[in-house]
C-alpha cells in the first residue's frame, strides 16, 4: 500500500503516518524528519536544507525528490509506504508519479488531514519534537511520560527551530500556494480522502484505517 499524506504544517500528518506505519506494517518516510536527522549530524545536505527551512520555505525541489527517489527504491518499501511531507509542489508529484508509472505502480491513496489555519499555530507552539526517531508531542494534547524526553527513544525533546510564530505564519502561506493544488491534482486521480484533522488523534486515526481497510 502506498500512501501520501497531505495537509497544512501542523495538521498532524506525522502523528498520522507513524500510527499507520506501525498499523500496516509499512515505513513511515518524512522529508523534513530526513532534512532534521542531517542538520542534527551536521552534513551539507542539512546545511543546505536549513537555510530554507529556518525561513519557513521549501528546500529546492532538485535536492528532494533526489533524496525522495533514494528512499523508496529501499528493499524495506517493497510492500509500500506512507509518504509524510513529500510531495509539496505539483512537479514533486509528476516526478513522483512518472517513477511509479515507470515501476507499473501508483500511489493508493492521498490522505488530506484537514486543520484549519486557527488551529494551526497553536499546536506548533505546543508541539516537543524527537531529532532522533522522530516521535512528536504536544505539551497540552499528547504529552509525554516524563517531560521533555521522548517515550520511545529516550532523547531529548525541542522546540523545533521552524515552529516559532512567524516562521508558521509563514510555512502556512507557503502550503496555501504550493502544496495546496496537490488537492486537486490527487483528486484528479480518484485517490483523494479528506479526513478531520481537528478531532482526537485517536478519531482521526479511526478515519483513516475505515478508509484504508476498505
Ligand atoms: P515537515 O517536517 O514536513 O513539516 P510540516 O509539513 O510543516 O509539517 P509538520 O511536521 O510541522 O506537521 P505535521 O503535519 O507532521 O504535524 P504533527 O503530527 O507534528 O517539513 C519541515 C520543512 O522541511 C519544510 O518547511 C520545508 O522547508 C522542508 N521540507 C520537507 N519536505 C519537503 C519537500 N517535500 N519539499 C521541499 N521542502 C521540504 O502535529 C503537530 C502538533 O499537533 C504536534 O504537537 C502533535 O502532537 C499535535 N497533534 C497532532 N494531531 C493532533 C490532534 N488530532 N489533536 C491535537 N493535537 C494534535
Ligand atoms: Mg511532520
Ligand atoms: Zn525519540
Amino acid at each position: 500500500m502506498k500512501i501520501i499524506m497531505l495537509g497544512a504544517p501542523g495538521a498532524g500528518k506525522g502523528t498520522q503516518a507513524k500510527m499507520i506505519a506501525e498499523q500496516y506494517k509499512i515505513p513511515h518516510i518524512s522529508t523534513g524528519d530526513i532534512f532534521r536527522a542531517n542538520i542534527k549530524e551536521g552534513t551539507e545536505l542539512g546545511k543546505e536544507a536549513k537555510t530554507y527551512m529556518d525561513k519557513g520555505l521549501l528546500v529546492p525541489d532538485e535536492l528532494t525528490v533526489k533524496i525522495l527517489l533514494d528512499r523508496v527504491a529501499k528493499e524495506d518499501c517493497k510492500n509500500g509506504y506512507v509518504l509524510d511531507g513529500f510531495p509539496r509542489t505539483i512537479p514533486q508529484a509528476e516526478v513522483l508519479d512518472k517513477a511509479l508509472t515507470e515501476l507499473g505502480d501508483k500511489i493508493d491513496y492521498a490522505i488530506n488531514v484537514d486543520v484549519p489555519d486557527e488551529n494551526i499555530i497553536n499546536r506548533m507552539s505546543g508541539r516537543r519534537a524527537c531529532l532522533s526517531c522522530g516521535a512528536t508531542y504536544h505539551i497540552e494534547h499528547i504529552p509525554p511520560k516524563k517531560e521533555g524526553v521522548c517515550d520511545t527513544c529516550g532523547s531529548e525533546l525541542v522546540l523545533r527551530d521552524d515552529d516559532k510564530p512567524e516562521t508558521v505564519k509563514n510555512r502556512l502561506n507557503v502550503y496555501h500556494e504550493q502544496t495546496q493544488p496537490l488537492i486537486d491534482f490527487y483528486t484528479a486521480k480518484n485517490v483523494l480522502k479528506t479526513v478531520d484533522g481537528t478531532v482526537d488523534m485517536k478519531d482521526v486515526f479511526a478515519a483513516i484505517t475505515e478508509i484504508l481497510d476498505k
